[in-house]
Formats: C-alpha cells, sequence, structure tokens
C-alpha cells in the first residue's frame, strides 16, 4: 500500500511545522507548495535529513508548481499573510482574499478528492472562500480553529486546577475571533464541569472569567510577544490532529469551523461547532443545547462571521 500523499499549501512558520510533524507522526509523504519554492524545497529538504535521526521516512519536496499535489489525500492550506502585532484577524482579510482564489484552483484541478484543512485567516471566512471556490463538497473542506482555542482553554485550566492538560477536557465555540465562545458548562476536569469546580471550591469565577478572555485572546497575546508574525507550533499540532482523525478514520470529535446546513437553525456559512471527524470528512455535526446566554454570545459570533463574508464579497476577488 502506498503511503499517503499530503499536500501543505504555505510553507512558512506554520507549513514547516506541519511537515515536521507528519514526519514524526509518520503519517505519510509530503509536497510543500509556495509562491517561493526554494524556501518550499529548502524546508522539505531539511525536514527529510532528520528522518534518519529520528526513523522516518517520509519523502519531503518543495514546488512552486501547483501540479504536484496531484491526488493529495489530505491538503492544509496555511498560504497568506500571517497577523503583525496591533492587528486583529479580521484585518487579514484583504491581505488573504485574493490567495484563496489562486489556491481554490489548484486545489479544485489537482487534487478535487482531497480532505482540505484551511488554517489561514480570518480563518470563518477564508475555509468558506475556499470551499465556493473550490467547489469541494462542504464535508471535504474544513477550518481549523476550535481544537487549537480549546487547546489554549485546556492548558490555561490545567495550569490554574494544577493538573494534567490530559484531564481536562475543553470546548470553544463559534468564530474564530475576539468573539469566540469558550464554554464553561462543558469543560471539565476529568468529567466534573468547569461550574461545579467553582462550587467545590477549586478556583473562583472571577479566575474562570480572566481565564476565558485571555484564552479568546490567546493568539493575540503570542503576536504581541513575537512581534513578527503569528503561533505556529499550536496551530500545526492542531491541524494535524484533525488530518489524523481522517486519515485513520478514528470519528474523533473536535470543534472545527465547517458549513451549517440548517443546524443551529443557521446555514451557508461556516462557523465553529463540535464535529466528528472521520475517513469521510465531516461524518457529523453535533448540535449542543445552548443556555440563554451562550446562544446570545454564539449568535453574536455568527454574526460577526457573517459580516466578514459580505465584506469578503464587497472585494470582489
Ligand atoms: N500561494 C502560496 N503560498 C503563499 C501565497 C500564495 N498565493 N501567498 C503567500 N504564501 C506563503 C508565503 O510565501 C509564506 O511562506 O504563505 C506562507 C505563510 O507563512 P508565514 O508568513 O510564516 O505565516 P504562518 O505563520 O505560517 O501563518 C499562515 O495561518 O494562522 C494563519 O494568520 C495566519 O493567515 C496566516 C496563516
Amino acid at each position: 500500500m502506498a503511503r499517503k500523499k499530503i499536500a501543505l499549501i504555505g510553507a512558512g512558520n506554520i507549513g514547516g511545522t506541519l511537515a515536521h510533524l507528519i514526519g514524526l507522526k509518520e503519517l505519510g509523504d509530503v509536497v510543500m507548495f509556495d509562491v517561493f519554492p526554494g524556501v518550499a524545497a529548502g524546508k522539505a529538504l531539511d525536514i527529510m535529513q532528520s528522518g534518519p535521526v529520528d526513523g522516518f521516512d517520509s519523502a519531503m519536496a518543495g514546488t512552486g508548481d501547483y501540479a504536484a499535489i496531484k491526488d493529495a489525500d489530505v491538503i492544509i492550506v496555511t498560504a497568506g499573510f500571517p497577523r503583525m502585532p496591533g492587528m486583529s484577524r479580521d484585518d487579514l482579510l484583504t491581505k488573504n482574499a485574493g490567495v484563496m482564489g489562486q489556491v481554490a484552483e489548484g486545489i479544485k484541478t489537482y487534487a478535487p478528492n482531497a480532505f482540505v484543512i484551511c488554517i489561514t485567516n480570518p480563518l470563518d471566512v477564508m475555509v468558506w472562500a475556499l470551499q465556493q471556490k473550490s467547489g469541494l463538497p462542504a464535508n471535504k473542506v474544513v477550518g481549523m480553529a476550535g481544537v487549537l482555542d480549546s487547546s489554549r482553554f485546556r492548558l490555561f485550566l490545567a495550569q490554574e486546577f494544577n493538573v494534567s492538560v490530559e484531564d481536562v477536557t475543553a470546548f470553544v465555540l463559534g468564530g474564530h475571533g475576539d468573539t469566540m465562545v469558550p464554554l464553561t458548562r462543558y469543560s471539565t476536569v476529568a468529567g466534573i464541569p468547569v461550574p461545579d469546580l467553582v462550587k467545590m471550591g477549586w478556583t473562583t469565577q472571577e479566575k474562570i472569567d480572566a481565564i476565558v478572555a485571555r484564552t479568546a485572546n490567546g493568539g493575540g497575546e503570542i503576536v504581541k510577544l513575537l512581534e513578527k508574525g503569528s503561533a505556529f507550533y499550536a496551530p500545526a499540532a492542531s491541524a494535524i490532529a484533525m488530518a489524523e482523525a481522517y486519515l485513520k478514520d478514528k470519528k474523533r470529535v473536535l470543534p472545527c469551523a465547517v458549513m451549517l446546513n440548517g443546524e443551529y437553525g443557521l446555514r451557508d456559512f461556516y462557523v465553529g461547532v463540535p464535529v466528528v471527524i472521520g475517513g469521510s470528512g465531516v461524518e457529523k455535526i453535533i448540535e449542543v443545547q445552548f443556555l440563554p446566554e451562550e446562544k446570545k454570545a454564539f449568535d453574536a459570533s455568527c454574526d460577526a462571521v457573517k459580516k466578514l463574508i459580505e465584506d469578503f464579497k464587497k472585494l470582489g476577488v
């Protein structure tokens, strides 16, 4: 049986980290595409040269030719520009809008059967544009945001409770922006919901509120520290979890940006909700029951995404 083929569109900070993780986890062979093909080829060669040390055989190549992504099983898109200090993800709209058209065309032409994971920001509108322009089925085009936001939330909760991150589950829904919705009621330590832990005296509501705010600003905190560019280790790890769920038909329950088709009473745009990812792509969209204030926050987040889609349409790209 041939190895799986994974194409990475964008060979920047996230692209390089993705390739390295794919090698270390032996998920398949890698083709990295970039408008700077030398960067893609150089990173591919460098990572492949770590294979003998780490014991992986993944073949890696870099290219500036879309034909090289032919018949890829999985495609992860990071092409575009990252944030700089002072910028919101939404500020990237004009810069990255044009990029998605080119990427969609390449995917449609050479790998229409791939499972596509978009990371480029502003995420919810970029993944929507990618699906619309490529014409791939919506269950095969997803956005990576919720896994990352939930991972940040899990880390901060684990630090607060002084327990292993492995025993913390967390839930972040909505758009991947300032309006994202971390749901404490569905976040637990070994199955005990966070509000119960507050009642048990493990922490205070004020501390949980601060963690929720830090989670929502998780990307911005890193942009400020890095001064040039945005987070890449955790975003790459999050996308790899999604790719692995597809390639291994794991049927993992992960928060992802997906096209809603009547779920939550909404349709025709992408937003973060819990889904089952398996060998068919998005196999199920899970509709959680919201409390009134949670519903309000989710609706506000959806409205922000819808507005950005309207802004995108006005660009006419
Ligand atoms: N086609 C292919 N690659 C492109 C294109 C394009 N049209 N335009 C830019 N690129 C490449 C750049 O040359 C660069 O190598 O995309 C890569 C982006 O890498 P970085 O600048 O290092 O950005 P990164 O940190 O990887 O983030 C990429 O993901 O999380 C989001 O907000 C982030 O939108 C940003 C994206």
